[in-house]
């Protein structure tokens, strides 16, 4: 990397050289479509997509065919949505951690939407779980960083509702975290590939049960056959992929996987700068001590203005409302400074960061 001291992991993560070679030599050796040819260029890639789908599902703790490619989180809930037929009597269970790309698409459904209390600390109480038909659950919201007991919410919600789908965005929670699904017993879980530094347009949609829903998106690739009147579907997991996968990004997950397996993001790194932050009269801390990330903010300072002033020094964070309006509202505030690291975040970059803090906030 560059002079630039990049903390924004938790936007996007940097990506290992070993990603890059791993989509370079796709593009450069094996460039080919998936599922549609017989020549070695296109088994290869199908024998790609194959082995990288079985990476994915040992990493989440599953079957090969529970995994679905997508093109991201959003994606993915926009699909479980639509996947759901929701109607205004149908009851979403969302809670104020949720990213906009969480609880947006439940939202405009249309279903009657009902939010599960936060505890003191801002984590989900599960307690207090409404029923619901559906109940949408952040791992790890990207404001607080704290990681929340899925497994129980989901039992508590069992417990109102045995019916009840639960889904579960991990897109924070991915990098910090093993996910294990069979431990969560979620129906749906997504999280998006960029988050643990693998590339943008790729999203992995695990589904408990694929062959109790029917696709929602339409096209190439999804079809066995079509015979007069009579469309004859592929299986699972064809059928929930229309259309050309995002098969560069795939090429350089499993590496992500592997790096991300063998060196997550240093928490230490937070743990230092929050006691240094905490000294600063002007700053109020939003996230805990252990949290997998740190959020901010600063007293008679508006976050845009912090953002510039370290940017303009080659510091990248993220300043605003983080797409997580709900959480910043229950705090009492617009807007937030946050910062996060990833497995290529020093000492020395996080210690040169406080010195240019010290220098702003006087
Ligand atoms: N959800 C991403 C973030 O928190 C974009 O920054």
């Amino acid at each position: 990397m560059n002079k630039i001291i990049y903390l924004d992991a938790a936007a996007s993560y940097q990506k290992d050289e070993t990603v890059i070679e791993a989509e370079v030599d796709f593009l450069r050796n094996h460039y080919a479509n998936s599922g549609r040819g017989i020549c070695s260029r296109a088994a290869w890639v199908d024998d790609m997509l194959n082995f990288m789908r079985r990476r994915v599902a040992s990493f989440m703790n599953t079957n090969a065919e529970n995994i679905i490619f997508t093109h991201g989180t959003t994606d993915s809930i926009n699909q479980i949505v639509r996947m759901l037929n929701l109607t205004d009597e149908s009851v979403v269970a969302v809670s104020d951690l949720d990213h906009h790309s969480t609880r947006l698409p439940f939202v405009m459904s249309g279903a009657g939407i009902v939010v599960c209390p936060l505890d003191n600390n801002y984590d989900i109480d599960f307690n207090k779980i409404p029923y619901a038909d559906v109940v949408v659950i952040t791992a790890m919201s990207n404001v607080l960083g704290a990681v929340q007991n899925v497994a129980e919410i989901i039992r508590c919600a069992r417990e109102k509702n045995p019916n009840v789908i639960a889904v579960v965005d991990a897109a924070q929670f991915v990098v910090h975290e093993k996910i294990d699904v069979a431990e969560w017993g979620a129906d749906f879980v997504c999280w998006s590939a960029h988050k643990i530094g693998a590339d943008t347009g790729l999203g992995i949609m695990y589904m408990k049960n694929p062959s109790r829903f029917a696709p929602v998106q339409f096209g190439g690739g999804m079809v066995n056959k079509i015979v007069a009147d009579e469309i004859i579907f592929n299986n699972v997991p064809d059928v929930f992929e229309a259309g050309t996968l995002p098969l560069t990004q795939i090429a350089g997950l499993g590496a992500a996987i592997d790096k991300l397996e063998e060196n997550r993001p240093n928490l230490d790194l937070l743990k230092y700068m929050y006691d240094e932050l905490k000294e600063m009269s002007r700053v109020r801390i939003l996230t805990a001590r252990d949290a997998a990330l740190l959020s901010f903010v600063i007293d008679g300072m508006h976050v845009l203005d912090f953002g510039a002033m370290v940017g303009v020094r080659g510091v990248c964070v993220r300043v605003g409302n983080m797409c997580a309006s709900w959480i910043h509202k229950l705090m009492g505030i617009d807007a937030s400074i946050r910062i996060s690291v990833g497995s290529y975040n020093t000492k020395e970059q996080v210690q040169q960061v406080i010195k240019y803090i010290k220098d702003i906030v006087k």
